[in-house]
């Protein structure tokens, strides 16, 4: 489904010749929108996916305004080396959005759900962009949680910038945010190793807004349905995280490709609350949403009932009472972001979610 894209088109995207952009990812919640917008601004897109032939994953993107005449899907796996050469053939660019948000269930088996496949999938899709002399541009998803894995790690009130890169995460504490690091860490080992393509990472904190497609496995969605359907009711935890607009995620990613001049990491968010900070703005612009948490939940219950929060034990234990504070005037400087509102974010997320059907409206 086409989602309002909200962010104008820059003029450096505007005075972009029409490139081929290889995506990976392509049914992901943050890549549908980097796809749609690819393709308003004239571009190519080669979108790659584990399923191209599962039709209901993939009916969403095909039916995009100019997906007929210039959306390419491509099979291609992460673990398996050599998988994107032919999505990455013939691209000026490639974005690598592809890569597991996991944050529930992982426990030992760390390696095969996040990090090998973060680790091993940016080797191999890097591997296909130095194979491929067509590609000039590299726009890697990376993280916030490449920035900090503890909201105290560098000392409390510490506000966050590209300078930082996470010190807290490990294989088995914060496996996600360990993952997201180690994997842009070996981009830039692999970026610095040739002088063909330069890179530029997006390091998003918490995406929300209007999802693409009636998936309900990513954590952007299935965090915003727990708050509205009770979930976390009538108390949730007062876990801190930057906020960003999956529109702002998408425009900005379009304007790292477009402006040559744009580099290295760009920290995106619009700014930071609690879980009980979301639910007091939901409640603001859905009154009748009787499900949401109200009370601050007590970090030693949190801590225990963590798996039937959806959420690792670690990350309540290392979370709780803790906001991070990130510093996002780099992009709004170097690619012209002004950042839209989380209230304005979660409204048009949970409209989305209802016209998607993944939610009933009762509220
Ligand atoms: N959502 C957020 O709040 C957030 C915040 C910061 C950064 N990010 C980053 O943004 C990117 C997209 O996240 P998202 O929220 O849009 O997640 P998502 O909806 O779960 O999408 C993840 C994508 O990765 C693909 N993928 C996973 N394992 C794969 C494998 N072994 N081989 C090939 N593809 C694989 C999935 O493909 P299938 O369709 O085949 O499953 C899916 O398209 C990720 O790099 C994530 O780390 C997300």
């Amino acid at each position: 489904m086409a989602t309002d894209l909200r962010v104008p088109l820059s003029d450096a995207e505007k005075s972009c010749a029409p490139r081929t952009v290889c995506v990976t990812g392509a049914t992901g919640y943050l890549a549908g929108l980097v796809v749609q917008r690819l393709l308003a601004s004239g571009h190519t897109v080669h979108g790659t996916c584990r399923s191209p032939d599962n039709e209901a994953l993939v009916a969403g993107l095909k039916a995009l305004p100019g997906a007929g005449e210039r959306l390419k899907l491509f099979k291609a796996d992460l673990l398996t080396a050599g998988s994107f050469d032919a999505a990455v053939r013939g691209c000026q660019c490639v974005m690598h959005t592809a890569s597991p948000y996991v944050v529930e269930r992982t426990q030992g088996r760390e390696r095969e759900m996040l990090i090998e496949p973060a680790v091993r999938g940016t080797e191999n899709v890097l591997e296909s962009v130095t194979r491929c002399e067509s590609v000039t541009r590299v726009v890697l998803t990376s993280s916030c949680a490449a920035i900090y894995g503890e909201a105290d790690e560098k000392g409390e009130g510490h506000i966050f910038s590209e300078e930082d890169w996470d010190e807290a995460a490990t294989e088995t504490h914060l496996p996600y945010s360990y993952s997201k690091r180690v994997a842009e860490e070996k981009a830039w080992e692999m970026c610095k190793k040739q002088s063909r393509w330069t890179m530029c990472a997006m390091n998003p904190s918490q995406i929300f807004g209007p999802p693409t497609s009636s998936r309900t496995d990513g954590v952007s969605v299935s965090m915003v349905k727990t708050l509205m359907t009770g979930g976390m009711w009538p108390a949730a935890p007062a876990i801190g995280l930057g906020v960003v607009d999956v529109r702002d995620v998408a425009a900005a990613h379009c304007r790292a490709m477009a402006k040559d001049d744009a580099s290295g990491r760009y920290i995106l968010c619009s700014r930071s609350l609690h879980l009980l900070e979301i639910a007091a703005l939901l409640r603001e612009k859905f009154p009748k949403a009787c499900w949401l948490p109200r009370y601050k939940a007590p970090k030693a219950l949190v801590v225990a009932l963590a798996p039937l929060l959806g959420m690792g034990r670690d990350i309540a234990r290392s979370q709780i009472n803790k906001t991070p504070l990130f510093d996002n005037s780099k992009a709004k400087r170097e690619l012209g972001m002004e950042f839209i509102d989380p209230s304005e974010t979660l409204e048009d997320q949970v409209n989305g979610m209802v016209k998607l059907g993944i939610m009933q409206k009762k509220f």
